[in-house]
């Protein structure tokens, strides 16, 4: 079975020119130029040729960071693995890469086992696991080990939520120390938790109880400080570092400097961050609790500089956060508390999307666009060269993107199992228009033809990023 992509420009992170590309079951089979008379013998025996005339031929994208069916504040992020992978396939993207949870008091690998049985059999493309480490003992840093051998080898911690993620600064030191030796790679959530939680009980005895005060109590600089700390942890212990949801100049600042000494330490940054701000969360009549996430929106100001490190790498790779809560029923859990409010927002859908926006304005070019959005997380997250590139012998994993389609973002119209959109009646340029999985046709022409259980588990292998 064989799929032809005719007459399209094919975008790598290394750069753009014109080929056919041919799919042969689950792979790419080879790229030939558009004038070697190649297409023609191809399309004889295919099954289907797809006209790419006018469109990039770009790897899916793969989004690192996913937070599916996730327990928080007394209640789980809306969208299942079906329907989170399904919305990611729609907007472009065919791996994710989700967060198992350690509970306090468990174990790691139950924690694996829980979200296999969550996972399998469900998703519409192939998906990941990375590991929320919230319980640091002897038995769960021996763990880290199987779990490594399972293909989880990055493990998220948190300097954040006193009492239900958060790890001391020994417990991450241990921690490190552990990934150092085996190689994998801890993910840090970089916020001074015990500093905010005093923030936000001022806050609300003092009668502060809206949205916006989500975004006040946790100031900027409190990321920072946080950012500096977990690099002078990884620095001591030799362990490489990757800064989950960037958001603030001040920890872009600790980053680039940690980078300019040589040291492994990297940070991606997340859509939210680059469009939406403080004004957002400052919205009235609750309407602010559609964007209460952690770290939160910031003022304007930032986004020039995330800009700027996604140009220069001091922002390897954009991944979404995906975290949605239903406005309704589940954000409304903080009317007159904000710190009730469950902490996340939808965009798998739309991280490929709203970040091609960022070449139509001359922030980034095309083949960065590729770069940040599959090539670096597939080499980040040992999936390259299987993922990540538009070459033979890679999975077929492609997104054919028409450039000059338009489209408005509205919950009216988007495929996540959340009743609003935090992007509502953004015009964008550029819109998928074919996407394959694997090889398999599971968008096109504004239809989905995938299924769940067609996505597979990916074991990972070890960062294939490190310096
Ligand atoms: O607010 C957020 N980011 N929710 C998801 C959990 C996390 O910290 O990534
Ligand atoms: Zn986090
Ligand atoms: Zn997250």
């Amino acid at each position: 079975m064989s799929i032809v992509i005719r007459n399209g420009t094919v975008v790598n992170a290394t750069g753009e020119y014109p080929a056919d590309v041919l799919v042969e079951g689950e792979r790419i089979a080879a790229l030939a130029a558009p004038d070697s008379g190649l297409a023609q013998q191809w399309a004889s025996g295919a099954e289907r040729v797809i006209d790419a005339a006018g469109k990039y031929v770009v790897p899916g994208g793969i989004d690192g960071h996913t937070h599916m069916e996730m327990p928080f504040g007394g209640t789980f992020s809306a969208d299942t693995f079906e329907s989170g992978t399904t919305a990611a396939a729609w907007g472009g993207t065919t791996t994710i890469i989700d967060f198992a949870v350690q509970g306090k008091g468990t174990s790691l690998l139950s924690a694996l086992d829980k979200w296999h049985s969550k996972a399998d059999g469900n998703c519409a493309i192939d998906y990941g696991f990375h590991m929320i480490v919230s319980d640091v003992n002897d038995t769960s840093l021996k763990e880290m080990e199987a779990c490594i051998d399972a293909g989880v080898n990055t493990f998220k911690m948190f300097m954040a939520y006193p009492g239900v993620f958060y790890a001391t600064d020994g417990e991450i030191l241990r921690a490190m120390q552990k990934a150092r030796d085996t190689g994998s790679m801890i993910m840090m959530h970089a916020e001074n938790g015990i500093a905010i939680d005093q923030l936000v009980a001022q806050a609300l005895a003092s009668g502060r109880t809206d949205p916006v005060q989500h975004g006040l109590t946790r100031p900027p600089e409190l990321e920072g400080e946080a950012t500096s700390r977990a690099i002078t942890l990884a620095k001591v212990t030799g362990a490489p570092l990757y800064i989950v949801h960037l958001s603030a100049a001040h920890a872009l600042d600790a980053v680039t400097q940690a980078r300019d000494t040589g040291q492994n330490v990297f940070a991606e940054t997340c859509p939210q961050y680059l469009f939406l701000s403080l004004d957002d969360l400052a919205k009235p009549d609750f309407e602010g609790a559609k964007y209460v996430a952690s770290p939160p929106l910031r003022p304007k100001e930032h986004q020039a500089e995330l800009w700027r490190g996604l140009r220069t790498n001091d922002l390897s790779l954009v991944s979404t956060d995906h975290c949605p809560f239903c406005f309704k029923d589940q954000k409304g859990l903080g009317r007159g508390d904000f710190s009730k409010i469950p902490n996340g927002m939808p965009g798998v859908e739309h991280r490929m999307d709203l970040l091609y926006q960022g070449v139509v304005k001359g922030e980034i070019t095309l083949s960065r666009w590729v770069e940040v959005s599959s090539t670096t997380p597939a080499r980040m997250f040992g999936l390259y060269p299987r993922k990540g590139v538009i070459a033979p012998g890679a999975d077929a994993d492609i997104t054919v993107y028409d450039p000059t389609a338009e489209q408005t973002i509205s919950a009216g119209s988007h495929h996540m199992n959340v009743d609003y959109s935090a992007y509502e009646g953004m015009r964008l340029t550029g819109k998928v228009s074919t996407v394959l999985s694997r090889g398999r046709i599971v968008v096109d022409d504004n239809a989905f033809h995938g299924a769940a259980g067609h996505g597979t588990f990916l074991k990972r292998d070890l960062s294939q990023y490190l310096v």
